[in-house]
């Protein structure tokens, strides 16, 4: 009787065997292309579908087309810039991600340039959205700071001056204002760019902090092999300005562990607190530690006029821009986001596009959450004759 890594590598050669035979590919060396699969595949030509070993099963699934091979058993070919290369589906484990039947193979005298492409496919890929709604120059530097100084040439050049080959950007301001939304951005283009990431919340680092050596479980959220960012989102407890706070020896091993970083490939670390700056450890503020400090203050009517524009067409042909402008000053961008929320569920339930109840209900929400938070037990009570799903 075998062993289930017997069957696991019996069946991996015979499929690759199979792959060789159909498709005609010499030597095929198998890959799983993870996130460059998609990039790759927008890139390449679609091919035949075959059989593999005889056995040809083809999958309808409507869904995710684009990029799904529109199998369950059998291969299908590609082809980019000369190079053929196959996936194979083989759909005998439950476990769509099991790589002995769901691979990538491309002849071994192609491997390199395959690769090579797919770096570059990679590269050029479209973000995957916008970045988050902010002034121009704003994201310019979020830019300068963080993708753009991770670029090869630029780390060079820093280096080859003696300049140091780490970032920190601290992102402060209040609540719903963009702090996470730029993190993401960042962590998207990224992974579009081949750039490493992490993201640490604030439970990562209090796990860090209680683990048996704090110190060093500290330092490895900071440690980069390669060139990347780390996010640390919502650092309150690590940032607070240690006199005040009363804190205890906390951020010392914080701002230890950022110091003991000597990165050689280059590494930014990109902070998001609700602090404002001065109650930010001075400690932390110094050069060295913090290059750049960004602000995500309440929209202006611009920014929020900005955030309109990226409205469903039918929000936008229904509800005056201005109104809205006018109606949400002194709102942040997630509480506009909102706005937008109650508009569509009231559509949903009315066929209505009616401004003047998002605003209301708005407000109620808001009057039963501060009642809430005050400790009065009051039930939800909607403003509208008919409540509408969702906003309870
Ligand atoms: N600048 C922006 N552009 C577009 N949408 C935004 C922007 N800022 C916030 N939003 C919307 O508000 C939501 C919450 O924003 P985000 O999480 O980025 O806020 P934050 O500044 O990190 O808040 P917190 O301080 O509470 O962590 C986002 O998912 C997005 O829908
Ligand atoms: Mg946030």
């Amino acid at each position: 009787m075998s062993t289930p890594l017997q069957r696991y590598i019996e069946d991996h050669k015979f499929i690759l065997d199979a792959i060789s035979k159909a498709a005609n590919i010499a030597d095929p060396m198998a890959v799983d292309l993870d996130e460059f699969c998609n990039p790759l595949i927008a890139k390449s030509k679609r091919g035949a579908v075959l059989p593999l070993d005889g056995v040809l099963i083809r999958d309808w699934d409507p869904d995710y087309r684009k990029f799904w091979p529109g199998l369950r058993f059998g291969v299908r070919m590609y082809e980019i810039e000369g190079i053929r290369f196959a996936r194979a589906y083989a759909g005998v484990s439950e476990d769509a991600k099991d790589h002995c039947y769901n691979f990538f193979a491309v002849a071994r005298q192609d491997y390199h340039k395959f690769y090579r492409l797919a770096l570059t496919c990679r590269r050029k890929s479209k973000p995957p959205g916008p970045p988050p709604v902010l002034p121009s120059a704003q994201i310019e530097i979020l830019r300068k700071n963080t993708l753009d100084y991770l670029d090869p040439k630029n780390l060079r050049r820093i280096k080859s001056y003696g300049g140091r080959a780490k970032r920190g950007l601290l992102l402060d301001g209040p609540p719903g204002n963009g702090k996470t939304s730029a993190c993401r951005w960042v962590y998207h283009e990224c992974l579009r760019l081949g750039y490493e990431n992490r993201f640490v919340t604030p439970d990562d680092y209090r796990a860090a902090r209680n683990a048996c050596n704090p110190a060093e479980a500290i330092r490895r959220l900071f440690e980069f092999d390669k060139a990347g960012v780390v996010f640390f989102d919502d650092m309150d407890i690590a940032l607070r300005d240690r006199d005040k706070a009363g804190e205890s020896d906390d951020q010392a091993v914080f701002l230890s562990a950022l110091d003991g970083i000597q990165s050689n490939e280059g590494v930014v670390y990109m902070f998001t607190t609700n602090c404002s700056l001065n109650r930010i450890d001075p400690a932390f503020k110094r050069p060295g530690r913090l290059d750049v400090v960004l602000h995500f203050p309440l929209p202006d009517a611009s920014l929020r006029r900005e955030l309109f524009q990226r409205w469903h067409f039918d929000i936008r042909n229904a509800i005056d821009c201005e109104t809205v402008v006018r109606d949400s000053q002194g709102n942040s961008f997630a509480e506009l986001e909102e706005y937008k929320n109650l508009l569509v569920m009231r559509f949903i339930e009315c066929g209505q596009w009616d401004w003047d109840w998002a605003l209301r209900q708005f407000q109620a929400n808001r009057a039963e959450l501060q009642n809430q938070k005050n400790g009065r037990q009051v039930g939800f009570n909607a403003i509208a004759p008919h409540a509408v799903n969702g906003t309870h």
